[in-house]
C-alpha cells in the first residue's frame, strides 16, 4: 500500500505573467503533505514549455527557480511526489515531457511495463523509470493524431490500467489544462477569468472557494473562462459545484510551529463544530444527510467499521459506545483486510467508512466491495468533494477544517465525535435509548469541547516530560475498553512523528506476554478509566500500574483530576477532566498527540511531514 502525490493546475485570461507559476508554487506548498520525494513544474510560455523539477522538499525547486527563473507563462501544472515507481531523483520527478507536452501523475498505472515495451519497441527512448512517462508519451502520440489535448486524453486513458490522476498541458495549447481521474482526486477551483485544478481545494482555496467537484472516470478541460467535463467516452458529466466553508487562513499555520501544533489548538472547535446545528427544537437529534432509509436502518444487525490507521482507532473508540447504546454488533475491520477475507456482510448490514480524506484508496474499494454485497454504506469524511461520500449511500461529515499535518490529530476527535453522533441518531431510532437519554448525552458531548481546551491549557508538563525523553528507545502505551484504541492511537502517533518504537496494548493482555518487555526504566503511558465509571475497570487497571512498577516500569499515567488512588504507583500524572467513561478518549488522547508531537520537535525532526508518509494513501 502506498500513499501518493499532490497536483495541481492553473490557467488565465491575462498576458503571459508569473502568475501561473506562483499559483502553482504556491499550491504545491499547501500540497506538500501528500508526498514530498520531488517537486515539480511546467509552465507554457510563448516560446514554448518551461520546466524545472528536483528531487526532495519544495524549497530545494524553489531554490532552483530562484537561480534558473522560468519565462512569464498562460498556464502551468505542479506535482509533488510520493515515489512509487523509480526512485526520488531528479529525473523521476514529474512532470514527464514528451514532445511539446508536459504530464504530471497521482496514482500507479499498473500495465506500465507492457506499455512501454510497445512504445520502446517502436523506437521510443525514455528519460525516467516511472510509469508516468508512459503516459507522457502514449498522450504526445494520440496528441499527434487528434490535435486536441482532450480527445488525446480520451484515447489515452482507457489503455491505462491501476488508477490515475492525470493532468496535461500542451505547447500549442497555451490557455488549456487538461484532467483526468480514475480512483484518484481531482476538483476543479472556479476562478474570475481563471481556473484551477488540485488533487484537493488547499491547493487553490487561496484564490477561491468555489469548487465543483469531479466525478469517476471523468476528464475535464479548463481554460480561463470554461470548465468542460466528459466521462471517458466524451459524453457530457454534470459536475456539482459547491462553495469551500472555510478559508486560506484555516489552511495556515497561524504563528503555530508546525500545522500539527496548530491542529491540536483546534481541537475543542473541531468537537464543537462537527456537533454543530444537529437536533431540532425538542433536543432529538436530526442527521439530514443521513438518507438511508429509517426502515433499513431499523433492519440492521450489524455494523461493520472500516478505516485505516487512526481512522480506525476512532472506529475502535465507536464501538463501545455503538454497541452499549444501540445494542448492535459492531466489527471494526481495517479496510485493506476487511474486502480480501470475503467477508460476511449482507443488506441488513450496515458498513461505515471513516476517513479524514474521503480518499484513502483501500476505504473506498471497501465501500464498493460493501455496496456489491447489498449493504447499506455511510461515510464519516472531513473533506468535502471527496471521493468516499461520492460513493456512500450517506455521509456524515466531521467539521474539523482541513487537517494538513501528515499524524492525524483533530480530525480522530471529530471522528469519535460523529461516530458517537451516529450511535446515538440509531439509539434514537431503534428506541434502544429513551429520548431524555439521548438529550442527556447529547449534552455530556457538547461539555467536550471546554474539556478538551482544559487539556490542552495543562500542556506543560507533558512537553517537558516529552523533552526529557527525546532519546527514549521505546515507549509502551497501556489501555482498557476505550483506553485501548487510545493507548494504540498513541503508539501511532509516536512512531510516525518521533521514529520512536512504541506499541499498544490492551492492559489485560499485559500478563499474556507483553509484561516480559518490561525492564527497569522502560516508559509505559497508562490510560486510566474514571474511578467513578464501571468499578472493576478502573481498579484493574490501577492493578496493572502496580505489576509494572513492581517491575521497574517508569509509569506516565493519564487519570481524572480526582484519581488519588493512581498516585502512589505514578511516576507522572497527566490530569484530565471528569467525564462519562465513553467519552474519556476526547480527553486521554490529547496528552499522547502533544507528547509525539514534542518530542518529535525536541529530535528536531519534521512533525507535518515525517519521513517515507503522506498525507493520502490514494492507491493500494
Ligand atoms: O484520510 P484517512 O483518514 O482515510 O487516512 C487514514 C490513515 O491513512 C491515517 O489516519 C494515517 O494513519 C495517519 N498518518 C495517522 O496519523
Amino acid at each position: 500500500m502506498v500513499p501518493m502525490c499532490g497536483i495541481v493546475g492553473y490557467v488565465g485570461s491575462g498576458p503571459a505573467s508569473g502568475r501561473p507559476l506562483e499559483v502553482v508554487v504556491e499550491g504545491l506548498r499547501r500540497l506538500e503533505y501528500r508526498g514530498y520525494d520531488s517537486a515539480g513544474v511546467a509552465v507554457v510560455t510563448p516560446d514554448g514549455l518551461q520546466m524545472a523539477k528536483k528531487a526532495g522538499k519544495l524549497v530545494n525547486l524553489a531554490t532552483q527557480l530562484g537561480t534558473h527563473p522560468l519565462a512569464p507563462g498562460t498556464a502551468a501544472i505542479g506535482h509533488t511526489r510520493w515515489a512509487t515507481h523509480g526512485g526520488p531523483t531528479d529525473d523521476n520527478a514529474h512532470p514527464h515531457v514528451s514532445g511539446d507536452l508536459a504530464v504530471i501523475h497521482n496514482g500507479i498505472v499498473e500495465n506500465f511495463a507492457t506499455l512501454k515495451a510497445e512504445l520502446v519497441a517502436d523506437g521510443d527512448g525514455f528519460a525516467s523509470e516511472t510509469d508516468t512517462e508512459v503516459v507522457a508519451h502514449l498522450l504526445d502520440r494520440a496528441y499527434q493524431a487528434t490535435g486536441d489535448l482532450t480527445a488525446a486524453m480520451r484515447e489515452v486513458v482507457v489503455r491505462l490500467d491501476g488508477t490515475f490522476t492525470l493532468l496535461a498541458v500542451h505547447a500549442a495549447q497555451p490557455r488549456t489544462v487538461v484532467g483526468a481521474r480514475h480512483d484518484s482526486p481531482l476538483v476543479v477551483g472556479l476562478g474570475d477569468g481563471e481556473n484551477f485544478l488540485g488533487s484537493d481545494v488547499v491547493a487553490f482555496i487561496a484564490h477561491t472557494n468555489q469548487a465543483m467537484e469531479l466525478g469517476q472516470d471523468e476528464i475535464v478541460t479548463i481554460t480561463p473562462t470554461t470548465v468542460e467535463v466528459t466521462d471517458f467516452a466524451g459524453r457530457p458529466a454534470h459536475a456539482r459545484q459547491y462553495t469551500v466553508d472555510w478559508d486560506a487562513k484555516a489552511a495556515e499555520k497561524g504563528g503555530f510551529r508546525s500545522f500539527m501544533d496548530k491542529e491540536i489548538a483546534d481541537e475543542p472547535q473541531a468537537v464543537a463544530d462537527t456537533l454543530l446545528s444537529r437536533t431540532d427544537v425538542s433536543g432529538a437529534l436530526v442527521l439530514d444527510e443521513i438518507r438511508i432509509s429509517e426502515s433499513v436502518l431499523r433492519a440492521v444487525n450489524k455494523i461493520v467499521v472500516v478505516a485505516c490507521g487512526t481512522a480506525a482507532y476512532a472506529g475502535h473508540v465507536a464501538k463501545y459506545a455503538i454497541e452499549h447504546w444501540c445494542r448492535i454488533p459492531v466489527e471494526v475491520e481495517l479496510a485493506h483486510e476487511f474486502r480480501y477475507r470475503d467477508p460476511v456482510v449482507d443488506e441488513r448490514t450496515l458498513v461505515v467508512a471513516i476517513s479524514q480524506s474521503g480518499e484513502t484508496m483501500d476505504t473506498l474499494m471497501a465501500v464498493r466491495y460493501a455496496r456489491e454485497q447489498g449493504s447499506a454504506t455511510l461515510s464519516i469524511v472531513n473533506t468535502h468533494g471527496s471521493t468516499i461520500p461520492r460513493e456512500s449511500d450517506a455521509v456524515l461529515y466531521t467539521h474539523a477544517g482541513p487537517e494538513i499535518a501528515v499524524a492525524s490529530t483533530k480530525a480522530f476527535l471529530a471522528q469519535i465525535t460523529a461516530a458517537y453522533l451516529l450511535g446515538l441518531y440509531l439509539a434514537q431510532l431503534r428506541g434502544t435509548l429513551f429520548p431524555d437519554e439521548v438529550v442527556a448525552k447529547l449534552a455530556e458531548l457538547r461539555a467536550m469541547p471546554d474539556k478538551v481546551q482544559t487539556v490542552l491549557d495543562r500542556c506543560d508538563l507533558v512537553q517537558e516530560i516529552a523533552r526529557w525523553m527525546a532519546d527514549t528507545p521505546t515507549v509502551l502505551f497501556l489501555g482498557r475498553h476505550v483506553g485501548y484504541p487510545v493507548a494504540m492511537e498513541g503508539a501511532l502517533k509516536l512512531k510516525e512523528l518521533a521514529y520512536i518504537h512504541a506499541e499498544g496494548f490492551a492492559a489485560g493482555e499485559l500478563k499474556h506476554g507483553p509484561i516480559a518487555l518490561i525492564e527497569p526504566g522502560q516508559p509505559v503511558f497508562v490510560i486510566v478509566p474514571s474511578p467513578r465509571g464501571r468499578h472493576s475497570l478502573h481498579s484493574k487497571v490501577v492493578s496493572n500500574i502496580q505489576e509494572i512498577r513492581a517491575r521497574g516500569a517508569r509509569t506516565l499515567v493519564i487519570a481524572e483530576d480526582d484519581d488519588e488512588a493512581v498516585v502512589p504507583f505514578a511516576d507522572v500524572v497527566f490530569r484530565v477532566p471528569q467525564c462519562p467513561t465513553l467519552l474519556a478518549p476526547l480527553l486521554a488522547v490529547v496528552p499522547l498527540q502533544i507528547f509525539a508531537c514534542e518530542l518529535a520537535h525536541a529530535k528536531g525532526l519534521d512533525v507535518d511531514q515525517p519521513r517515507n508518509l503522506a498525507k493520502s494513501v490514494t492507491v493500494e
